[in-house]
């Protein structure tokens, strides 16, 4: 072949058959740029955009799905976990794949394979359990994939043949004939799957590797864990989605914390590949190297987001690298060959556990460069100053709960403390965006501090049903199904159980814990006593009878002796964080000096800027888009606006109020020479937001 054919082939390979009009991979490309080098809505017109179709769902509720766009159709799911395949000059739907099991939750995207010779395609996504191969055609799943066209993922985990829930919200990633994925497992005391990595063939659905994030005997890292762990610690599980380096055949991806999120007396040790990034053959699953930012993980600190892969001059070489936003607002910088940090990583002694039996580790690690993103610490100085009455009510509290304040890492004790940021974040599952041109990346952030505190997992002596059951429904059921006050990744994806008393009866709920349901697994190690504690909780009744200890016989009190209380948000009396703002920021960091070239306030709450104060910045959900037109493009704030902002200085130049918060990362495509913006708008983030039910689709007015 002549060299400039190759060379044409080469260029339509990597830059896909339609350069940059379609959005063929979650976040833009197998790079998690989030960038698109369409340009046509720039500095110069994007105050002229307008919105040019609706997508309305049947339901509200929190969407954060990153639209695909492969030639004229959209794919995008719904708060069912039903995909819809939709025209994206218009909007109309053109089909939809429901899947058999009524769902509720979220899904932040699909995932396309096509083969080389471009004569089978399909599509990948997770609903409930399952993996489904779907036919991008007309929308009916491939019956020769896995079982009936889906595979179930709570199976082929090389662990003892169990019913843990697996799923997962963000979609795999594909190299060659093999689809890549993490999973979301429980984190919680009892029952967390482990999260190992997998690759399954795209036609087939057979497993064709695993990478165990917990290692097993003999695999490099298993010292790092006490000798039966492996068999009886579930998480270090890939929630946050990956990324591929086609050309070096290497996958990349960040893992979460260990479960139990809070107490480690179980698993002393740094626990690898636990909050890693890690780098893997993606052929082979074979380990090439990992890079852990949290060692022996207290906080929920996972790595919540895709490693974005850049290039970037330092010490005047070209150097591919990785950079990895992370919770604690804490950028990574690795090199991507041997994940070695290019800025030199101290790692720094913190506060020790007072926890009897947990074993804490001494030091965690902190970039030199690029200066942290989000705010890393709540003292008194910290304190709100909005009004005098919101400093001294602020102050009262800290007081009454003796709340230890301080500085990120303060680990979970009996007394309550402080985390900040948060373990939402700091940063969180939207990532970072990445513009190749100029090597800057763009990342959004929120500062709200909350509060934790640990009691005895076994109540010491007799209790009654009521304190019982709220314990126990606060150390195991909240962090699935949430509570008033905080609610974990990707929620509301759940029934709330506060109102579950108008659904069901005792009964029911009793039968549903003792059997699972879907995704929600059985609880038959809690003891009979234990279970109707719980529904004793959940529906006020009975709750003063008392429970012998005799009763108590579940044994998972002994591994984790200690559970936490729950994560708990708090507000000043108008309902604003106890902090001082930026309570949510867009950053622009220069990659190649590891330097912040500007940070800007992100959103506004109304109530405030009406008596004249400066954008304070909300709490973020959801991701940048990056564009060649020189614009930043975000939903992600509590105020329900979609913005544009100017690269280069922050500069915003457009912004539209929508019917309910955009907590999704946008998408951006081209048709017929004309340049769309599409963004998920759910709402319903925080408790207090509202819920929509919109897809909103942008354009300049036709000229
Ligand atoms: C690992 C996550 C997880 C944990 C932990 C969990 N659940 Fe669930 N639960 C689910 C999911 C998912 C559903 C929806 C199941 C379905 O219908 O497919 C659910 C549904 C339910 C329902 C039915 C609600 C309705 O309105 O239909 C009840 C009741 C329930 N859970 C109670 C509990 C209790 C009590 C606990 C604590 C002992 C608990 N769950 C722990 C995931 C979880």
């Amino acid at each position: 072949m002549p060299l400039f054919a190759l060379l044409f082939l080469f260029i339509a390979f990597t830059l896909g058959p339609t350069l940059g009009r379609d959005w063929p991979v979650y976040h833009g490309d197998h790079a998690a740029t989030h960038y698109s080098p369409l340009a046509q809505i720039h500095r110069g017109n994007v105050a002229e955009l307008q919105p040019t179709w609706i997508f309305e769902t049947d339901r509200s509720g929190t969407l954060q799905c990153n639209p695909l766009v492969i030639g004229r159709t959209v794919y995008l799911v719904d708060q069912d976990l039903r995909l819809h395949a939709v025209d994206g000059r218009h909007g109309n739907a053109l089909w939809r794949f429901d899947p058999p099991e009524r769902l509720r939750g979220v899904c932040r995207g699909v995932t396309f394979w096509q083969s080389a010779d471009r004569t089978e395609r399909r599509l990948f996504y997770v609903a409930g359990s399952y993996l489904y191969a779907i036919d991008p055609n007309h929308g009916r799943s491939i019956s020769s994939f896995g079982v009936e066209g889906r595979i179930d993922l709570r199976e082929q985990l090389d662990t003892e043949e169990t019913k843990h829930s697996v799923t997962c919200n963000t979609p795999g990633i594909v190299f060659r004939d093999l689809i890549i994925m993490g999973s979301r497992v429980g984190e919680g005391p009892q029952q967390a799957a482990p999260g190992h990595v997998r690759a399954f063939d795209v036609r087939t659905g057979k497993r064709r590797w695993i990478f165990h994030t917990i290692p097993h005997p003999g695999e490099f890292g298993y010292e790092t864990w006490p000798p039966d762990a492996w068999k009886t610690v579930g998480g270090a599980n890939s929630w946050g989605g990956l990324t591929l380096d086609v050309d070096r055949g290497m996958v990349f991806f960040g893992t979460g914390s260990p479960s139990y999120d809070h107490y480690g007396g179980n698993r002393v040790g740094t626990n690898l590949f636990g909050n890693c990034v890690m780098a893997l053959q993606a052929e082979t699953g074979a380990y090439v190297w990992h890079y852990q930012v949290v060692h022996h993980d207290l906080w929920d600190y996972d790595i919540p987001c895709q490693p974005n892969l850049v290039t970037v001059t330092h010490d005047g070489k070209t150097i591919d690298a990785v950079a990895q936003s992370t919770k604690m607002g804490h950028l990574f910088l690795l090199d991507r060959e041997t994940g070695r940090p290019l800025f030199p990583v101290e790692e720094r002694p913190v506060p020790p556990s007072t926890i009897p039996g947990e074993a804490s580790w001494p030091t965690q690690p902190f970039p030199t460069k690029p200066p942290p993103y989000a705010v890393q610490q709540f003292t008194e100085d910290d304190i709100t100053q909005r009004t005098p009455e919101a400093t001294a009510s602020v102050r009262a509290f800290i007081q009454s709960k003796d709340l230890l304040l301080g500085d990120l890492f303060l680990p979970p004790g009996i007394q309550p403390s402080v985390v900040m940021p948060q373990f939402n974040g700091g940063g969180e599952w939207g990532g970072a965006g990445y513009n190749p041109e100029t090597g800057w990346l763009f990342v959004n952030a929120s500062n709200e501090p909350e509060w934790q505190s640990m009691v005895p997992a076994k109540p010491q002596g007799a209790t009654t049903q009521g304190a019982l059951g709220k314990q126990l429904y606060h150390a195991i059921c909240a962090q699935c199904h949430g509570n008033k006050a905080a609610r974990p990744e990707g929620s509301p994806p759940l029934p709330a159980l506060e109102t579950v008393r108008d659904r069901l009866t005792p009964p029911q709920v009793s039968e549903i814990l003792e059997k699972g349901r879907g995704q929600m697994p059985s609880f038959t190690s809690l003891s009979a006593a234990e279970r109707s504690a719980i529904v004793a909780y959940l529906f006020g009744e009975g709750t003063d009878e008392r429970v012998p200890s005799e009763a108590l016989t579940s044994n998972w009190y002994e591994t984790i002796p200690y559970v936490c209380t729950g994560h708990h948000d708090f507000r000043d009396p108008d309902g604003f964080p106890v902090n001082q703002p930026p309570w949510g920021t867009l950053t622009a960091i220069n990659l190649h000096e590891g330097s912040l070239a500007w940070q800007i306030p992100l959103g506004t709450y109304p109530a405030l800027e009406e008596q004249g104060s400066p954008p304070t910045g909300t709490f973020t959900i959801g991701g940048p888009l990056v564009t060649a037109g020189g614009l930043v493009f975000i939903g992600a704030t509590m105020d329900e606006r979609f913005h544009a902002y100017d690269q280069s200085n922050g500069e915003l130049l457009w912004e539209f109020q929508m019917e309910a918060g955009g907590y999704a990362s946008p998408s951006t495509y081209a048709i017929d020479g004309r340049q769309y913006i599409l963004i998920a708008a759910g709402g319903a983030g925080k408790p207090g937001t509202k819920a929509g039910n919109r897809y909103y689709c942008f354009a300049l007015p036709k000229g």
